[in-house]
């Protein structure tokens, strides 16, 4: 691996032993190994467009490998999971576990021969309007410093790419384990322990699931409303059915549907604690972002009070919690299976493609082109295929430019620039 030129960074006046080396890409710079990141690196080897993937872990798909629970399976078939010119292998069931999931990401990087840079990450992005390039800053322990420039930026630092820490009174205090979902692995340990699980959505339900199938009492906080749909509904995944209707009727008509099937698998669930919000399922979805729960096992544990539905929380204590109710639950462990966040604006500098909150400003479908050669891939709230769906318009996209010019400059001059950039 070669660099073109090596420069030293402005900051170096500051800390003279922080030397940054300068790394031209050749072809697009995808921040991000996850599975947005590896579909469009695929993409692009199919347009073939050469390209360098970044990422601050130390593997692929880190946030399967390194920060999902041991039980947890897609929860959508596999056929809306499978990333483009890849079908998962025929033997896999249909909800894929896992490791599987990670075997077929693992294979993918192998059969497309992407071979990221790792342990690399990204601290700065900005847009150079003098050299119409991308400058892209990085830092990591394995290596010095670096600066990338290049034409086209890929992101795909992913939708969850960092947890979220309410604050909560009391919190500091409490003398007990306290840990976000991401590091949850099993409930071994947990057998006879009193633990709060803060949060209603799929981690929060499967994390509760889990506590129960090892002899945990979990409680669960639902601070305000959650849609809970069954998986299956008559044995066809509801996901799928959803799909289908989609493409023929309005989303309110889908989403009454849907809450008619749920009544009918679910029964009311109003008196277990759980709240239907007033919007739609699907609508919810795309206005805020709020994933509907798919029930994998949880509510039936709800229901025969293994599961304990707890209202929002008042403040904790050296030993428990005080809830808004005025109820007061001693406690030997929390888990804040309160979500995640997009790490976008701590790191790329620019405001007319991302909002505040790190998603793309522009509505579905064209949520995925930026300006001046920046992309986002992964961030369309629909899940893998979603996923799927932008790298294949990203990597023709860049595709079109890069055969333009690479025919315009053979026939002009010798191509003479060395690079980083797979191929
Ligand atoms: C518990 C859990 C279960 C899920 N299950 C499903 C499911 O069944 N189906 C589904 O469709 N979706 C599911 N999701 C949503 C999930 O986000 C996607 O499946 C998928 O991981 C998204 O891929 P991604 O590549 O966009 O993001 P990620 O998988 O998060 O990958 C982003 C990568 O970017 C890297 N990165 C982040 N910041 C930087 C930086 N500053 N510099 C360098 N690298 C950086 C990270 O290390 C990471 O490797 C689940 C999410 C969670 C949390
Ligand atoms: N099997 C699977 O495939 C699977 C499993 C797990 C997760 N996932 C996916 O991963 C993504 C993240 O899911 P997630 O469940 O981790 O996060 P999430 O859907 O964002 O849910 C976060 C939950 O935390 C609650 N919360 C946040 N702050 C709180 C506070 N201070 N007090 C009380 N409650 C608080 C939220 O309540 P409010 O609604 O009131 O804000 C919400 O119920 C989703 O896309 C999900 O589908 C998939």
């Amino acid at each position: 691996m070669e660099h073109l030129f090596k420069t030293t960074d402005h900051d170096q006046s500051k800390n003279p032993t922080s030397a940054r080396r300068c790394i031209w890409v050749n072809g697009p710079l995808i921040v991000g190994a996850g599975p947005s990141g590896l579909a469009v690196a695929a993409c692009l080897k199919q347009q073939g467009v050469p390209f360098l993937v970044i990422d601050r872990a130390s593997c692929i798909a880190s946030l399967w490998q390194n920060r999902t629970y041991d039980r947890l399976k897609l929860h959508l078939p596999k056929q809306f999971c499978q990333l483009p010119n890849m079908p998962f292998p025929d033997h896999f069931p249909e909800y894929p576990t896992k490791n599987q999931f990670i075997d077929y990401l693992e294979s993918y990087a192998r059969k497309f021969e992407i071979n990221p840079q790792f342990n690399e990450s990204v601290a700065s992005a900005k847009y150079d309007e003098t050299c119409g390039l991308w400058r892209v800053k990085t830092c990591g322990p394995a290596r010095s410093d670096v600066e990338y420039i290049c034409r086209w930026l890929v992101v795909a630092t992913g939708e969850n790419a960092e947890c979220v820490v309410p604050e909560i009174d009391g919190l500091a205090r409490f003398d007990g384990q306290v840990q976000h979902a991401c590091e949850y692995k099993s409930g071994d340990g947990f057998k006879g322990k009193r633990v709060l699980v803060v949060g209603c959505g799929n981690s929060g339900m499967e994390v509760s699931l889990d506590l129960c199938n090892h002899g945990a009492f979990p409680s669960m906080v639902v601070r305000s409303s959650v849609h809970v749909l069954p998986r299956e509904f008559n044995g066809r995944s509801t996901f799928a059915l959803a799909s289908r209707m989609l493409k023929w009727l309005p989303l309110w008509l889908v989403d009454r549907i849907l809450l008619v099937m749920a009544w009918i698998v679910l029964g009311s669930l109003e008196k277990y604690g759980l709240k239907r919000p007033a919007t739609g399922p699907f609508e919810l979805k795309n206005k805020a972002g709020k994933t509907p729960v798919l029930d994998i096992g949880a509510l039936a544990k709800i229901k025969a009070g293994e599961i304990k539905v707890v209202p929002g929380i008042k403040e904790l204590s050296s030993n428990g919690v005080e809830l808004v109710n005025g109820e007061y639950l001693h406690l030997d462990a929390v888990i804040l299976a309160t979500g995640y966040r997009s790490n976008v604006p701590s790191w790329l500098h620019e405001s007319d493609f991302f909002c505040k909150n790190g998603f793309p400003k522009t509505a579905l479908p064209n949520s995925w082109k930026g300006q001046s050669g920046l992309y986002a891939v992964g961030f369309s709230r629909k899940g893998l295929a979603g996923a799927s769906m932008d790298a294949m318009k990203i990597a023709q996209d860049i595709g079109e430019v890069w055969r333009k010019e690479t025919r315009r400059s053979c026939k002009t001059t010798a191509c003479l620039r060395r690079c980083i950039s797979q191929f």
